[in-house]
């Protein structure tokens, strides 16, 4: 048995070749689990963070699977168990960012914002949910768009509104397994997805600077690092989440 929290535990991680999905990676290879590295584009930044995990002992296995694509995230959780023998947790942190003016939408574009931001999500957690036993963790990813007016943000913050629905409504098929689902929504995170739409955030008229804007606007006068963030889906995959189901954990500390 491997040392750490999840000494001995398989966990897999969507959307775990950058941002918040690699810091998820990180943070629970530190403590001992061995990790899936699922990944679509990123396949160079997924075979560099399994080279420098497995270079510090973790088990470690970089997977393609675009979570649009059903047979994919089949495969994904198939070379989970293929390689360690069943999955613990699995955190689903792959998801696209979308602004768009709603006289600007197309069908395409709100078709794959959804198969990527939510039906990846919730046929994740049913072939993940298929190969676990009781003591399984499931963690998705929501956002704090959801509960804010965001200008030109509405087809993302519906996305994700559904994750908050599907684990309320899901913990209860998956409880008498006896496994958890969960959400976890960032607030602003310093990724590529907010350095590539920084400015989009602040409301329209107000003219400040993206850094200043991000500043002003969070309590803590800073966006959360991924880090910070990835500590949420430790916690609710750990033992002090035992009775934690159907929830959507906040991690911001946004003030509008
Ligand atoms: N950053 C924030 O402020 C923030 C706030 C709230 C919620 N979130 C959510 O947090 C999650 C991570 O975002 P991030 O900020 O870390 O963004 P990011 O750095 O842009 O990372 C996005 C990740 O999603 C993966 N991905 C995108 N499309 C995919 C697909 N079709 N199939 C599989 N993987 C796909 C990417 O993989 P490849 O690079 O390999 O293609 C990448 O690993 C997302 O669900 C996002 O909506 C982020």
């Amino acid at each position: 048995m491997t040392s750490g929290s999840y000494g001995g535990k398989v966990v897999v991680v969507t959307g775990g070749s950058s941002g918040i999905g690699a810091a998820v990676v990180g943070r629970f290879a530190r403590e001992g689990a061995s990790v899936v590295i699922g990944y679509n584009r990123g396949a160079h930044e997924a075979d560099y963070l399994k080279e420098e995990l497995e270079a510090t002992g973790t088990p470690c296995v970089a997977v393609k699977a675009d979570v649009s694509k059903t047979r994919e995230l089949e495969q994904l959780m198939d070379r989970a168990v293929d390689r360690f023998g069943r999955i613990d947790v699995l955190a689903a942190c792959a998801g696209i960012s979308h602004f768009g003016s709603l006289s600007t939408l197309t069908p395409e574009a709100v078709d794959h914002v959804f198969a990527v931001n939510t039906r990846g999500q919730l046929l994740a957690a049913q072939h993940a949910a298929e190969r676990m036993t009781a003591g399984g963790r499931i963690i998705l990813t929501s956002s704090n768009a959801t509960r804010r007016a965001v200008f030109e943000h509405g087809l993302y913050a519906a996305s994700k509104a559904a994750i908050d629905a599907m684990v309320r409504c899901l913990s209860v098929e998956l409880g008498p397994r006896g496994i958890t689902i969960n959400a976890v929504a960032p607030g602003a995170t310093a990724t590529a997805m907010v350095a590539n739409n920084a400015a989009r955030y602040q409301p329209p008229g107000m003219n400040l600077s993206a850094e200043e804007w991000l500043s002003v606007s969070h309590a803590l006068d800073r966006i959360a690092t991924p880090d910070e963030v990835a500590g949420a889906y430790t916690f609710l995959a750990g033992k002090d989440a035992a009775y934690i189901s159907g929830r959507t954990l906040p991690v911001e500390s946004c003030v509008f």
